[in-house]
């Protein structure tokens, strides 16, 4: 559910006409429903009442400090994985001992940094980074809080761009090189092993491999507590799907159920990493028509969005729907949706059915408030759009649009070239 809707032919986000928001700033831009974020992170959040759990939202899915700060002014924490994202979500409010740390490449100034901040814990990828995690606690006085990043191998059907629980993925360590992990994190003196981490995929849109990944860790658990290790948490990383054209993701509630069960009773805090299912659905792409033109065998409508702005569909040639932002038109044609970019990859959409669009017309290209803005280059030189965010009549530019001066910002000519 989401509060993109039509109201006498007219698209809107919430109370805002979406060609409004258009002719106040131009095109293209991101958009963005307050109450839509809001309302998933509740419905997620909620549906797992009663569970010891803690939320981290998946920063690289939407990094806008503005979600940021919605999420956790609701009493959301935050799934980092660079230095960036830990500035971005401090800046934004979150509380830094809501705040874990994953990522196969966590450079020793990231971690220094994030151990300063006093985040809730860092999840390690390698036997390297906790020899290199443990001298730098060592270094500052302190103990550094951990989960080890397991890799699962469990099979999650979807995109193999996207999946990272399987044994040939670089993320995490071997479940079968788990022990001696954890066994070395004990003997380090400035290493604080307080959970079992992982993340299997994302866009998933079935619950058997969440099920399956987490009785593996509940396995390890047990080894672990042999070992004389006292486990308090166990991270499930994100991944649940959403409707993009034709998915039927399984509900939070159904999700949140199924780990319910497999978590049984055990003093144990489970942590959640979801991006895409709180942010996906809640922002859309919109842009305008520069120009239709027709081959022998195909249509194009060119639009002034193209993949550096949404590069998605380029890189995963994933399926955004394409709606028009005014229902006037009576015809429906066979198009690609393309961009302004120099490459043949550069499409929104391809041999899709859509409305007979015009130079001129706008079009919302939906589900783009995951993995979206946040992928955006300057790729040919094009500033980045700006993103906006409604919230019931009321609209704010929560970035604005970069200009000409910033594309060159940090760049200098050299004295030998002057
Ligand atoms: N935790 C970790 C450690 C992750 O690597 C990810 C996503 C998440 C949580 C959040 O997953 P989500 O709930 O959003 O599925 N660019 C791709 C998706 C890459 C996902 C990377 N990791 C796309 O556009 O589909």
């Amino acid at each position: 559910m989401h509060y993109f809707v039509y109201k006498n032919d007219h698209l809107y986000c919430e109370d805002v006409s979406v060609s409004y928001v258009a002719e106040q700033i131009g095109t293209p831009f991101y958009l963005y429903s307050y109450s839509t974020i809001k309302r998933h992170f509740r419905v997620f959040e909620d549906a797992f009442n009663g569970l010891d759990h803690l939320t981290c939202f998946s920063v690289k899915s939407n990094s806008n400090l503005a979600i940021l700060r919605l999420l956790a002014s609701e009493g959301g924490g935050a799934d980092i994985v660079s230095g960036g994202e830990l500035f971005r979500a401090i800046k934004a409010g979150i509380a830094p001992d809501k705040i874990v740390y994953s990522g196969v490449g966590k450079t020793p100034e990231d971690m220094e940094l994030a151990l300063k901040s006093g985040i809730f814990m860092f999840n390690v990828e390698s036997n390297q980074e906790l020899q290199t995690l443990d001298k730098i606690a060592k270094d500052i006085g302190c103990k550094a809080p951990i989960a080890i990043r397991i890799n699962p191998d469990v099979e999650s059907k979807t995109h193999p761009y996207v999946v990272t629980g399987a044994s040939e993925n670089k993320f995490g360590i071997q479940i079968e090189d788990s022990l001696s992990a954890y066994a070395l994190a004990k003997r380090l003196k400035h290493i604080d092993v307080k959970g079992i981490s992982c993340h299997i995929g994302s866009q998933l849109t079935e619950i058997d491999p969440f099920v399956e990944a987490l009785q593996k860790l509940k396995e390890l658990l047990e080894a672990l507590k042999k070992m004389g290790l006292d486990i308090k948490f166990l991270n499930l990383g994100g991944g649940l799907g959403i409707t993009y054209n034709d998915e039927k993701p399984p509900h939070p509630l159904e999700y949140a159920g199924a780990l319910r069960e497999t978590m049984g009773d055990n003093n144990v805090t489970l942590i959640l990493e979801p991006g895409r299912v709180i942010t996906g659905n809640a922002g859309i792409l919109v842009t305008r028509v520069l120009y239709t033109k027709s081959t022998k065998n195909k249509r194009f409508v060119i639009v002034d969005a193209g993949m550096n702005d949404l590069i998605r569909p380029a890189l995963y040639n994933s399926f955004h729907a394409v709606q028009p932002v005014e229902m006037t038109h009576s015809e429906m044609l066979a198009a690609d949706l393309v961009g302004p970019v120099c490459e043949t990859g550069d499409f929104l959409a391809k041999d899709r059915e859509m409305p007979a669009f015009k130079p001129g017309d706008l079009v919302a290209v939906m589900s783009a408030g995951a993995y979206s803005f946040s992928m955006a280059s300057n790729y040919n030189s094009r500033p980045r759009p700006a993103e906006v965010m409604v919230k019931g009549n009321l609209l704010s530019v929560i970035r604005s649009r970069e200009a000409y001066e910033d594309l060159i910002s940090g760049e200098t000519i050299p004295e030998f070239l002057e």
